[in-house]
């Protein structure tokens, strides 16, 4: 984890209101694993503010991306960053999604901006399979001509049905699964909702489900416990910070609380 005075070097809309943010970052940047985030200071908050976590959807030897919707005070505030701007970030942060086990197939399950935060998984795996992009309309469903260029099986659906097939993710989860042969393992980003809905699903199916948790997040290094959820042991349960020990913990770990 390093921290780093981060110029931004682009920053357009990229669809709906989703936005790209794209910073030189020499320091954070060569450091980065898939599935990872950085926290950033949003200047115009002052620097008491406490800062916002955000998946890196890209990274290299000299810079990193993340993808955004605007959503409050700190996110609309970013609308603001210009290209030349400083902007402090901390990271990479969190633990990053595992290896691949070893003859398994692998498949993507993401939702709004969780296909960002799989984009560099997308791109590390050594085989590509199906990936499950879900979303309320077509202006959700992010990058997934990025994806297909990677090689990935991409299965749409939306709310709507304004793009791909009208439901939920699962309805097309559920009857691809039972045509199946393959041993899957699944990454998965999204709202927690969807997490639990495929959690329990790779339960029920007895497959490996790494689930990205959605939890609200003020220091992101572990010190102030806002993030924190209940995780089974052996014995019980003990607490478990996302910003830390996560944000990826497999489906079987996770106590989900109403
Ligand atoms: C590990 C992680 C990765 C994330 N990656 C991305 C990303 O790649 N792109 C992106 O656009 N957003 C991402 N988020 C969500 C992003 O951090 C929040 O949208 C942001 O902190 C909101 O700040 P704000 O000041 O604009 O909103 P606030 O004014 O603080 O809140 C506005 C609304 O946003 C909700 N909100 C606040 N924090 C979160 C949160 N952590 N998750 C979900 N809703 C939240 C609040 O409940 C409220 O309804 C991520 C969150 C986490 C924990
Ligand atoms: S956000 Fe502070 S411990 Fe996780």
């Amino acid at each position: 984890m390093k921290q780093e005075n981060a110029t931004v070097i682009e920053h357009h809309n990229f669809q709906g209101d989703y936005r790209i943010l794209h910073f030189a970052a020499p320091t954070v940047g060569p450091l980065v694993q898939p599935g990872q985030f950085l926290e950033l200071q949003v200047p115009q908050l002052g620097d008491r503010i406490l800062r916002r976590p955000f998946s890196i959807y890209k990274a290299d030897a000299e810079s990193v991306s993340i993808l955004y919707k605007p959503v409050g005070r700190g996110t609309e505030s970013m609308r603001l960053l210009n290209v030349g701007d400083a902007v402090n970030i901390i990271g990479p942060l969190g633990n990053g999604y595992p290896e691949l086990s070893e003859g398994k197939t692998p498949v993507l399950v993401a939702g709004g901006y969780g296909n960002a935060a799989l984009y560099l998984k997308a791109k590390e795996l050594p085989v590509q399979g199906v990936a499950f992009f879900g979303g309320r309309s077509a202006l959700d469903i992010l990058c997934i001509d990025e994806f297909k260029a990677l090689g990935w099986d991409v299965r749409v659906t939306t709310n709507d049905g304004s793009l791909g097939t009208e439901g939920l993710v699962t309805d097309a989860f559920d009857p691809w699964l039972t045509e199946q042969n393959t041993d899957v393992e699944l990454f998965v980003c999204g709202p927690n909702p969807m997490l639990k809905a495929m959690g329990d699903r790779a339960i029920e199916h007895g497959f490996t489900a790494w689930l990205s948790l959605d939890e609200n997040m003020a220091c992101g290094v572990g010190a102030c416990l806002t993030c924190v959820i209940k995780r089974k042991t052996a014995d019980g349960w003990e607490w478990a910070r996302c910003c830390k020990d996560g944000p990826i913990f497999e489906s079987r770990e996770i106590i989900w609380e109403d």
